[in-house]
């Protein structure tokens, strides 16, 4: 039996204590906390297994459980996490052995993607069932919101769950960028309350991503970005959803200090739905870009010559990623895997606001963002039910300033709610282009 929920909230100004190492500033977990289980399923690949090692060196004292279908690679991952941390050896697909697994946790963080066209929920499913604390690095809008329909039972089995915790999304929508940038302008503004619907100060959000090659990635996120081809891009206008062709809409964005202007594309991403429907922005849309540049034109290509039906496809999406990879592997060793999320406000009163993150290393920074919302479900931020990181009942507000210290560490830029200016290296793009 996994051990009964135990919700914090009152232990959270206890919960802190920083001391230096190996770059990461460590956290004291509330004693309640402090030993519990946490089984990273996918913690063989990139993102599981940098959130492993982040959160081990974050919380020394947390158990690691890796969960994953390879014992080999278990094998080396606990090799480098060390005390502390075990294999245990689970196929998602297999309800019974999962739940198993799950008995024995006391949070379970789901990064074995892709999510893109998975048809069942089956790991917060199981969390549900054996009553365990979940949260998930999902970056694919049915499931996100198939998540989210099961909120009632989270409720009813109490148990606190995210979904889209990680780098983007998460820390891009939640805890740092859009929520906080949404929050500052209504409170300066009339003091709006955090969700209203149809605020009488329209803005406009954009969300710009940058990761140079895969981003270290495992190949997992070939088949996410493959299949995200496949969706139709959502969006929204002025209130007013709008669907459009996947990696059109090419916009030149500055990323500022170490990566400079790159062209991003509009994808499918689940934080346009949710920051419109849980912050009341009435625009919104997301953009994507990667290098080098001619891996934007491959996508393009892609997108025009290949049927969607073929993209929709995920065993023939993985014929494809396994044709790919060698040549995607051999390009990022020159390409490295900057990171640069930078999300842009523009409301109706003409006030303009950017939040910026741009890191080195994708690899470590999804980690590093990923440990942090695990965290903070530790320390009791998160209440029963499944909730977006932009929901204060997902992170509470006064923990998002916690969760984007540690999710920051590292970064070659963070900036929060400054004026576009201080970022743009050519200033005469201000003010340009505000809608979509
Ligand atoms: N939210 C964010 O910030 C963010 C950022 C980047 C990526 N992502 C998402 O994170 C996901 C993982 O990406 P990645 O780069 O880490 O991929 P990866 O290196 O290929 O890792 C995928 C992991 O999932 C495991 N896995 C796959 N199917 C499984 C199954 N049926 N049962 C158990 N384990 C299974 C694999 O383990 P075995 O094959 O060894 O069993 C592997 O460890 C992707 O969906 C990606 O889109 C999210």
């Amino acid at each position: 039996m996994a051990r009964p929920w135990l919700h914090l909230n009152n232990s959270r100004s206890m919960a802190m204590a920083c001391a230096k190492e190996s770059n990461l500033h460590r956290v004291l977990l509330p004693e309640k906390v402090r030993n519990s289980r946490v089984l990273i399923l996918g913690g063989t690949g990139r993102v599981g297994g940098s959130t492993a090692i982040a959160l081990s060196k974050l919380c020394p004292d947390l158990r690691i459980v890796v969960g994953g279908r390879n014992k080999e690679k278990g094998a080396a991952r606990v090799a480098e996490l060390g005390k502390n941390s075990e294999f245990t050896e689970v196929d998602i697909e297999e309800r019974a052995s999962l739940e198993a697994t799950l008995r024995d946790v006391d949070l379970v963080v789901h990064s074995a993607g892709p999510f893109q066209q998975a048809e069942k929920c089956t790991v917060l499913e199981a969390a549900i069932q054996t009553k365990t604390a979940y949260m998930d690095v999902c970056d694919d809008t049915s499931y996100a919101f198939r998540a989210k329909s099961y909120m009632s039972k989270a409720l009813a089995a109490n148990i606190p769950a995210i979904t889209t915790g990680g780098i983007y999304p998460g820390v891009s929508n939640g805890a740092i960028m859009a929520a906080e940038l949404v929050r500052a302008a209504r409170s300066e503004s009339k003091g709006e309350p955090e969700r209203l619907s149809y605020p009488h100060v329209e803005l406009v959000l954009r969300f710009s991503y940058y990761t140079a090659g895969t981003g270290g990635a495992g190949p997992t996120i070939l088949a996410t970005s493959f299949l995200l081809l496949g969706e139709e891009v959502v969006a929204y206008s002025k209130g007013e959803k709008i669907t459009v062709k996947p990696y059109s809409g090419m916009r030149n964005i500055d990323f500022g200090k170490g990566i400079g202007k790159k062209d991003v594309y509009l994808l499918n991403l689940p934080e346009v739905r949710s920051a419109h429907e849980i912050l009341g922005v009435p625009t919104v849309s997301a953009r994507f870009g990667t290098a080098p540049f001619y891996w934007n034109w491959g996508m393009v290509a892609m997108t025009n010559l290949l049927p969607v039906e073929f993209l929709r496809d995920r065993s023939k999406v993985q014929k494809l990623v396994e044709l790919f990879d060698p040549v995607v592997r051999a390009v990022d060793e020159i390409a490295g895997e900057r990171v640069s999320m930078r999300v842009d406000l523009e409301c109706s009163d003409g006030r303009q606001t950017l939040a910026l993150f741009s890191h080195r290393r994708l690899s470590v920074s999804v980690g590093a963002a990923a440990a942090a919302f695990a965290i903070a479900i530790l320390e009791g931020s998160t209440q029963a039910g499944v909730w977006f990181p932009e929901e204060p009942e997902g992170i509470a507000i006064e923990a998002r300033e916690a969760l984007l210290k540690r999710a920051a560490e590292g970064t070659i830029s963070f900036i929060m709610n400054k004026p576009p200016w201080m970022v743009e290296t050519d200033p005469k793009e201000l003010g340009l282009g505000i809608y979509l």
